[in-house]
């Protein structure tokens, strides 16, 4: 949700700036700039569209110092002039967050005599530092920082002066030194192999940033402290390593991600069963993806661990009128670890006085800090916006936790998951469906229990990689309403791999197919194989324990998704519209 990088040092900051936006680029691919200090003035370029297109112009800015900015679009249209970086007098900025009194900020500088640009709520931040601007970049930005609500993640820089000035409030900033130089940014990937120490600005800290030093502070300019972290990220996680896209490389990741969360899990376990320990009530939460890997937690705990549990959208759940309490834990699935409505769900609920664990795959995030335990998803960076690593890697942990929770009451082997995975990407002919998924007026997923859960995982992921239309339902709706849907141009694709409710989901088949429905059907089933094989496009996967059967499924439908999209000529990386990382409201 926007990317925000600063440099000072002694290379040439626009071509340094112009790949850190390439890292970052998955935040936000709306628009792009960069804004360099050269000989005492700032040069701007910028640009709506992929950051690729600064790269000539990025390389001609000449100067040490600079700011950059991909973005993700929330107030004003991705155009040339909404595109950051903004400037007033002498103060540039970059920002990533949303500023909710803008427009009353806005007609009270433009009272004043100022003159807006732009349609963007963060103008006003350059329009508010310039006004205070008296000499101290760091004191002006602090006023401005008063001056405003709602969620920002800025760098400022001042003509004439070579330092960054980085503001934080509920939108990540990290700072840290390299040789000779320094570097703030969103995210650690932007700066792999560039600071191996890394230090995660708090909320109201402020940090300036030099060629030779890091400084960070209060909002009344007193040194502040953090503890340094190692850079986890590697360059070698963000290369495409021959692949076409990070969808298919990460979707070729999942077996490791799922094998290292397993064992990461172990770490863990003790805490995380403690967490239980006198439980009245147990709340799963997150958004999309993570939502779904969430409803997965929930059934492997009402069914393995046998403790009720609920789950709802971390942004609903945060304004259903309760609030947690000391007997309640609320387990936060993230992969980022900075989603708005996530982050404020974890925040309230510990507030609470509610335990809170944070499943998530950025141990240095948000999240991670205001949650009681942090349960590792080690799927290493993920870059393409849709999640596929991530998501089977969450089903892992969740799936250790619950049977840890039970106690050895519920065992299974889940060392064989990674294996599973890896078949099921092997084995299976994805291409027939993906054709008639790609000539479908509409597709929808259907499954019953925990297969409902992934069908609904399975109707986002093509949506948001193919825009084709369509949804997900518990099989058993199907004859409350979305039959009607149902015709010769329509696709229903379902999941069939729980043995005690396949009976009831084959029915709904059957329905599908009376109607002159086309339908296909993923399962692990042998007898659900034979009942369907002519009459409908089957898709066989690996047999094996129900509970492990969300990873195999959910494998299908990536690869499903992915291939519709290379069949339609999407880019599967960079859906429209969409940012990885949705750190506003
Ligand atoms: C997944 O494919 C989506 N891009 C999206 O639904 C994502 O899962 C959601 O925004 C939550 O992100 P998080 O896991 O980082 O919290």
């Amino acid at each position: 949700m926007c990317g925000i990088i600063g440099y000072a040092g002694s290379g040439n900051a626009g071509e340094i700036i112009y790949d850190g936006l390439l890292r970052l680029e998955y935040r936000g691919y709306d628009s792009a700039g960069i804004a360099v200090l050269s000989n005492g003035k700032t040069e701007i370029v910028k640009s709506a569209g992929r950051v690729e297109k600064l790269n000539t112009s990025a390389q001609l800015l000449g100067g040490n110092v600079g700011i950059g900015h991909t973005r993700w679009a929330t107030h004003g249209k991705p155009d040339d002039k909404n595109a950051h970086p903004h400037r007033s007098g002498r103060i540039t900025v970059v920002h990533n967050g949303e500023i909710e009194n803008y427009a009353e900020l806005k007609k009270q500088l433009a009272a004043s005599g100022e003159r807006f640009l732009s349609e963007t709520d963060s103008e006003v931040i350059p329009c508010l530092i310039n006004r205070f601007y008296g000499g101290n970049l760091l004191e002006a930005a602090i006023k401005c920082a008063k001056m405003l609500n709602g969620s920002y993640a800025f760098l400022a820089m001042c003509d004439g002066c070579e330092e960054i000035v980085a503001a934080k409030f509920r939108s990540p900033v990290i700072v840290g030194q390299g040789e000779n130089c320094a570097y703030c940014s969103s995210d650690e990937p932007a700066l792999a192999g560039k600071c191996p120490t890394l230090y995660i600005l708090e909320d109201g800290d402020f940090a300036v940033i030099t060629k030779s030093s890091v400084k960070i502070f209060d909002e009344n300019m007193r040194p502040v402290n953090r503890a340094p972290v190692i850079n986890s990220a590697g360059e070698q996680s963000l290369a495409l390593c021959g692949y076409p896209h990070y969808m298919i490389k990460e979707l070729w990741e999942a077996p490791a991600a799922v094998k290292n969360t397993l064992s990461a899990f172990a770490g863990v376990e003790a805490e995380a069963r403690a967490a239980f320990a006198g439980a009245d009530r147990v709340i799963f939460t997150g958004c999309g993806t993570a939502y779904h890997a969430a409803l997965l937690g929930k059934r492997y705990f009402c069914e393995l661990a046998g403790i009720p549990a609920e789950a709802e959208y971390a942004g609903e759940l945060r304004y259903n009128g309760i609030q947690g309490g000391k007997k309640t834990v609320l387990v936060a699935v993230t992969q980022s670890g900075e989603t708005a409505d996530t982050v404020e769900a974890a925040r309230l609920y510990k507030n609470s006085g509610a335990a809170v664990l944070a499943v998530t795959n950025c141990p240095h995030s948000a999240i991670a800090r205001i949650a009681t335990l942090t349960v590792p998803v080690c799927a290493g960076p993920e870059i393409c916006v849709a999640a596929t690593k991530s998501y089977s890697a969450q089903i892992a942990a969740l799936a250790a936790m619950a049977l840890s929770v039970s106690g050895g009451k519920r065992q299974i082997d889940t060392d064989c998951a990674p294996a599973l995975i890896s078949q099921t990407l092997q084995d299976i002919d994805i291409y027939a469906l993906a054709e008639m998924c790609a000539r479908a007026r509409g597709v929808y997923f259907m499954g019953r229990g925990i297969d409902y859960a992934v069908a609904l995982e399975g109707s986002l992921k093509l949506k948001e990689v193919s825009y084709i239309a369509g949804g997900g339902y518990p099989s058993g709706e199907l004859k409350h309403g979305t039959l009607a849907l149902i015709d010769g141009t329509t696709l229903s694709v379902f999941i069939i791999c729980d043995g005690e409710l396949a009976a009831k989901s084959m029915d709904a088949v059957e329905q599908t197919l009376s109607r002159g429905g086309m339908a296909a059907v993923l399962t692990t089933l042998p007898e659900v194989q034979r009942q369907f094989a002519r009459r409908a496009e089957v898709i066989s996967l690996p047999e094996c324990n129900k509970y492990l059967s969300p990873l195999v499924s959910a494998a299908a439908l990536q690869l499903l998704a992915y291939r519709v999209a290379v069949v339609l000529g999407r880019d599967p990386d960079k859906p429209r519209n969409l940012a990885k990382s949705v750190t506003v409201e």
